[in-house]
């Protein structure tokens, strides 16, 4: 999920007198320890070499990498920015992401798909959905997107709008529901009760649009949400529920129709989180999965999230959000009637939108098709099923968290061995996965490219178990990541602290 695992790597020479790992200790020694000028001053020293260490990977500088800090005085040709392109790419290492040893991120990579998707995205290039009027095919193209999936989660009846992506959709729904419950129960100080399980976009949501989060735990055998405490934390301000289907860290997926008798008993919205699930979870029965009820068929389900840029393959920045009523989703637009501009409104968070994405997702949803979805999600679900049966009878070191609904399979350790070094183990052997905190464990979402290599994962996997329980480093980015987050009371204040550095590395020119 974060990229900051491929550049971290703390210095932690168990040789050095005070390295970070000397203040992993139990919570309060640390906070005692850290009272001390001196002792705060070597973690600070230590955080700076380290945000020194990720800036060298991130940024990489030197006379042979290109730098182009001013605009050129006069325009270069078509060859010489493609050539350009090309030094930069030979100057910096790259992620192979077709060899298919990543966790989701891509999830199409077929050449045909991408040739499809250019020529789409070509033809409608200066296309905004702004302006209807203008282009009128756009508009058209979203519609029918937005109508195709209402069908595929069973509503054709509903309403819905297109994001640049899950955190959009989530940040939507969020709004629609605080404006709903301010305006017909009359709420003015919100709140919502989300599934620790639940993307970090809730959290997010929450902050931006000042909504009180009460995070609920999941059950540690079954990892959906505890019912009896989401049950418990509703009250007069409750405006939602969340569930997912699936989640993020394990791939499992909540109790949606528990959570929508809750809902509806209690008048209150229930997001369904499907950005994960997408076009993977609607096609699994098709596809010979069994599979619990989870879109708008379940009574109390009052908006769905589906990301077409993840399972969909449509290009990045395409998401759907969907209500099961159009009055809903009224509480998501912004109608500003007297603005000296003109009259202004707009469905989502942007004003000019591209509507080349817009033409990138109608391309591929045509292109791919029922059967073709079908197939991907008997694919990729095979394979996740594949992964999850060979860890549960042929890695005693391992367990499966939970019972993995769809694509995505996580690992955690039975105690004989660290899995976030098996983490790192498998980064040696070429793999870009997930590290999971609470408990601590690795995953990896199949994609279309995982299928081919399934069989060398495994085997990876049961190698990497074996080095690191016979020759752990210690050393590695998940190990020094999670580790540092999780291993004291401070440890989120310094992740913090470095996760805001690499943020900062992003604009560094
Ligand atoms: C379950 C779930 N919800 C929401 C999101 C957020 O999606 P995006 O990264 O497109 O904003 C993700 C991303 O992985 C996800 O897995």
């Amino acid at each position: 999920m974060f990229s900051l695992v491929w550049v971290l790597q703390l210095n932690q020479d168990p040789s050095a007198d005070v390295s970070l790992r000397a203040f992993w200790g139990p919570q309060q020694a640390t906070l005692l320890a850290l009272r001390f000028p001196t002792v705060r001053k070597q973690v600070d020293a230590e955080l700076a070499l380290a945000a020194a260490e990720i800036e060298a990977k991130m940024v990489p500088s030197g006379p042979n990498i290109p730098r182009h800090i001013v605009l050129p005085a006069q325009g270069r040709t078509p060859e010489w920015i493609l050539a350009e392109m090309d030094r930069m790419d030979a100057a910096m290492s790259h992620t192979n992401y077709r060899d298919g040893k990543l966790s989701g991120a891509v999830y199409h990579g077929g050449q045909d798909m991408e040739d499809v998707i250019m020529a789409a995205m070509k033809r409608y290039l200066v296309s905004n959905p702004l302006h209807p009027a203008v282009f009128p095919t756009v508009r058209k193209m979203e519609a029918e997107v937005v109508a195709m999936c209402l069908k595929l989660y069973n509503h054709p009846d509903g309403a819905g709008a297109t994001t640049s992506g899950g955190t959009e959709s989530i940040l939507m729904a969020v709004k629609t529901h605080r404006d709903w419950a301010r305006a017909v129960k009359g709420i003015t100080e919100p709140e919502m009760i989300v599934p620790e399980s639940g993307h970090a976009a809730f959290d997010k949501a929450g902050a931006y649009l000042k909504i009180k989060v009460h995070t609920i735990e999941v059950d540690p055998v079954t990892r959906k949400v505890n019912l009896k405490r989401v049950a418990r934390a509703i009250n007069a301000n409750t405006i939602m529920l969340v569930g997912s289907s699936v989640n993020f860290p394990d791939g499992c997926m909540d109790d949606i129709p528990a959570l929508g008798a809750l809902a509806k008993r209690h008048n209150i919205g229930l997001h369904v989180d499907s950005c994960l699930g997408s076009f993977i979870v609607p096609f699994m029965e098709k596809a010979g999965f069994p599979i619990q009820p989870f879109d708008f068929r379940v009574e109390g389900v009052t908006s769905i999230s589906c990301d077409t840029h993840k399972y969909g393959f449509a290009p990045k920045g395409s998401s759907i959000i969907m209500y099961r009523t159009a009055e809903l989703r009224k509480y998501q637009y912004y109608v500003y009637p007297n603005w000296p501009g003109g009259v202004y409104a707009s469905p989502s968070m942007a004003g000019s939108r591209p509507g080349s994405i817009i033409a990138g997702t109608w391309a591929a949803l045509h292109y791919i098709g029922e059967e073709g979805y079908i197939e991907s999600c008997r694919s990729i679900v095979d394979c996740a099923r594949q992964i999850e049966t060979a860890i549960r009878d042929e890695i005693p070191e391992l367990y499966v968290l939970g019972e993995p609904a769809a694509s995505v399979v996580a690992f955690g350790s039975r105690g004989t061995v660290d899995v976030l070094e098996v983490g790192d183990m498998m980064s040696k052997r070429g793999w870009h996965l997930n590290g999971l905190t609470k408990p601590a464990a690795v995953h990896i979402a199949c994609t279309r490219l995982t299928v081919p290599v399934r069989t060398q994962f495994i085997a990876d996997l049961k190698e990497s178990v074996r080095e690191a329980k016979e020759k752990p480093s210690g050393k590695g980015d998940m190990v020094a990541l999670y580790g540092l987050g999780t291993s004291s009371a401070v440890g989120p204040e310094m992740v913090t602290q470095l996760v805001t550095g690499f943020l900062d590395n992003l604009y560094k020119a």
